[in-house]
């Protein structure tokens, strides 16, 4: 692996967030024709989990991004980036990532969204190493976050029993040790678009009452397709990278795909030959999270003591655009990472008390500042 010694980007913090209400295979029988043997038998889902009424991608992913801080005992002020893949932001805009920025009082930071379909959190995290590596930041906080029971046909059978809503946040920082993100594959295949797209709210078909009545703003899929487009961009995304940095599929020591359906990670496994005590697969409790299946894998993994110093992890993921993408990553930090003080968590949390009070003064001190101003012209006049 990656012996000599070179500026990288190392996973210092990862955290995790799902909502509380699950909906079970059998409670969508009683929705659509479906049974729970089909759904189990043809995804490999048990259960997944639905956002609250109050919840939305911004508060989800602050709470993945805020426990990732917390691991990392990082400063949320001293954040330089934020990226945030999704394709349900609460808003076309302004960006969750900036939603996210002033609710962590990062002040530092620049704060985009990265849309990439379910590869978008790999997508996210190749960007943010990159700059990382060139010296453009020393740190970064990568998201995945999805709302996707929101963009749900829950009368389609053919998608409805695939999705589901969460997040997960990993923190990167600069350091020469060894590892860090090593190297990373990004695909795409625009001629592909039309098996899996959100049809309209776009430029080409605005919302329009005649888009709602034809439920065109909901998730379309053709699933046979998008099942052999899977089937074939994992394996060959996951050797891909591995050959980049000059090793073999039999190093790869935790393999984190994308957690879309049981079958299509068994033929990518089978594939490639992984054992399968070497790969992570939470599909069965939350189901298809889009950009956040990887993250919350992958943080759920570390927590659950599957990683550890020196060992070749290799995150792969497809989905919307279609897109691809597969990041290998040599784990760095030893394991388990003690419990902070305290003193060091009630301090965060006041600092995301004082963010959410400057962030409503400074509203408050722009309206003012306008209505001022708007006087002011009036006496001029
Ligand atoms: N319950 C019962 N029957 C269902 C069903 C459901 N929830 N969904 C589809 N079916 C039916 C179909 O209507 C079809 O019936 P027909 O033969 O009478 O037309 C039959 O099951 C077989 O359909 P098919 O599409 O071949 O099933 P499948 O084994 O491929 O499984 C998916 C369907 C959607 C689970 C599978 O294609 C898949 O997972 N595709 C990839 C989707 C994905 O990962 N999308 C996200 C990418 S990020």
């Amino acid at each position: 692996m990656a012996n000599e010694l070179r500026r990288a980007a190392h996973i210092s913090g990862w955290g995790r967030y799902a909502p509380t209400r699950v909906l079970t295979n059998d409670e969508l029988s009683r929705m659509v024709d479906t049974s729970e043997e089909w759904i189990q038998q043809r995804t490999g889902i048990l259960e997944r989990r639905v956002a609250g009424s109050d919840e939305t991608t911004a508060s989800m992913s602050l709470r993945a991004a805020r426990a990732a801080l917390d691991v990392a005992e990082l400063d949320p002020r001293k954040v330089q980036l934020i990226i945030v893949a999704t394709v349900t932001p609460d808003y076309v805009f302004p960006s969750t990532a900036c939603l996210d920025q002033d609710a962590l009082g990062a002040r530092s930071a620049g704060a985009f969204d990265l849309s990439a379909g379910c590869s978008g959190f790999v997508y996210a995290l190749s960007v943010a190493a990159d700059l990382i590596v060139a010296g453009r930041y020393d740190n970064a906080l990568v998201i995945g976050a999805e709302t996707l029971s929101r963009i749900t046909d829950w009368s389609d059978r053919n998608t409805c029993v695939l999705f589901g809503d969460g997040a997960g946040a990993l923190v990167l920082q600069a350091n020469e040790a060894r590892g860090g993100v090593l190297a990373s594959v990004l695909g795409a295949d625009g001629s592909g678009g039309d098996l899996l797209k959100l049809p309209a709210g776009g430029s080409v078909h605005p919302a329009t009452s005649e888009t709602v009545d034809q439920r065109q703003h909901y998730i379309h899929m053709d699933g046979r397709e998008v099942f052999r487009f899977a089937a074939r961009v994992l394996p060959k995304a996951t050797r891909q990278v591995v050959e980049q940095v000059g090793l073999k599929v039999e190093d790869i020591a935790l393999f984190v795909p994308h957690q879309a359906n049981g079958r299509i990670i068994q033929s990518a496994v089978k594939a490639l030959g992984i054992p399968p005590d070497r790969v992570f697969t939470n599909l069965a409790r939350y189901g298809n999270t889009s950009s956040a299946s990887v993250p919350m894998a992958l943080a759920e993994a570390i927590d659950e003591g599957r990683v550890q110093k020196g060992d070749l992890i290799v995150c792969a993921s497809f989905g919307a655009g279609l897109a691809w993408a597969a990041t290998a990553i040599e784990w760095s930090l030893p394991l388990p990472v003690p419990e902070p003080p305290r003193w060091r968590i009630f301090w965060r949390r006041t600092l995301y008390h004082l963010a959410r009070i400057q962030s409503w003064w400074r509203r408050l001190w722009r309206r003012a500042d306008a209505r001022l101003r708007r006087l002011g012209e009036g006496e001029d006049e």
